[in-house]
C-alpha cells in the first residue's frame, strides 16, 4: 500500500506530466503558427510521449490500490521569440522534471517504498535521454544561428519524428 506521503508526491507529479503535455502542445501551436512544421511535429510528439507519463503513474497509483486526485492545471505560455528560445525553455523544464523525478525517488527511499523506487528507474532512465534529446537540438540550433537555411534543415529534420509508445519498462 502506498504511504500517504507518496500518494500526494505522486499524484501532484501526474499533475507535473499532465502540465509538461500541456507546454508541449502549447509550443507545437505556436510553430506551427509560425511556419516550422518539423518542429510543430515534434513538440506534438512531445506532447503525446508526457501523456503517456502521466498515464504511467496513473497506472501504477491504480496497481497499489491508491487514489488519483486531478488537479487544475495551470496555464503555460503560448508564444516564443524563435525555435532557440523554445528549446532553451525545453531544456529548462526537462531539468526541472528531472529534480521532481529525483524527489519522488527521496521520498521513496524515505517511505521504504521499494515498489516505487523500482518503478522509478524506467523515469530516472527517461529523463537522461528526454535531456540529451533537447540539448542536441539546441547545440544544432545554435551552430546555425541566424542562417535560415540551417533553420530550414532543421525544421526539416524535426519533421520526420515518429511517434513510438513507451518502451516496456
Ligand atoms: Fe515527462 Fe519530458 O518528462
Amino acid at each position: 500500500m502506498l504511504s500517504t506521503k507518496m500518494q500526494d508526491a505522486l499524484n501532484a507529479h501526474i499533475n507535473a506530466e499532465l502540465w509538461s503535455a500541456y507546454l508541449y502542445l502549447s509550443m507545437s501551436l505556436d510553430a506551427s503558427a509560425k511556419g516550422y512544421k518539423g518542429i510543430a511535429n515534434w513538440y506534438a510528439i512531445q506532447f503525446k510521449e508526457e501523456q503517456d507519463h502521466a498515464q504511467l503513474f496513473i497506472d501504477y497509483v491504480l496497481a497499489r490500490g491508491g487514489r488519483i486526485a486531478l488537479s487544475p492545471i495551470a496555464e503555460v505560455p503560448t508564444e516564443w521569440e524563435s525555435p532557440l528560445a523554445m528549446f532553451r525553455d525545453t531544456l529548462a523544464h526537462e531539468q526541472k522534471v528531472t529534480a521532481l523525478i529525483d524527489g519522488l525517488c527521496r521520498i521513496a527511499d524515505e517511505e521504504k517504498d521499494f515498489a516505487t523506487a523500482n518503478k522509478l528507474v524506467w523515469f530516472v532512465n527517461e529523463q537522461v535521454e528526454e535531456e540529451e534529446n533537447v540539448r542536441d537540438i539546441l547545440d544544432q540550433l545554435n551552430m546555425v544561428e541566424g542562417s535560415k537555411m540551417g533553420l530550414y534543415m532543421i525544421d526539416k529534420e524535426l519533421g520526420g519524428r515518429v511517434y513510438a509508445a513507451p518502451a516496456a519498462e
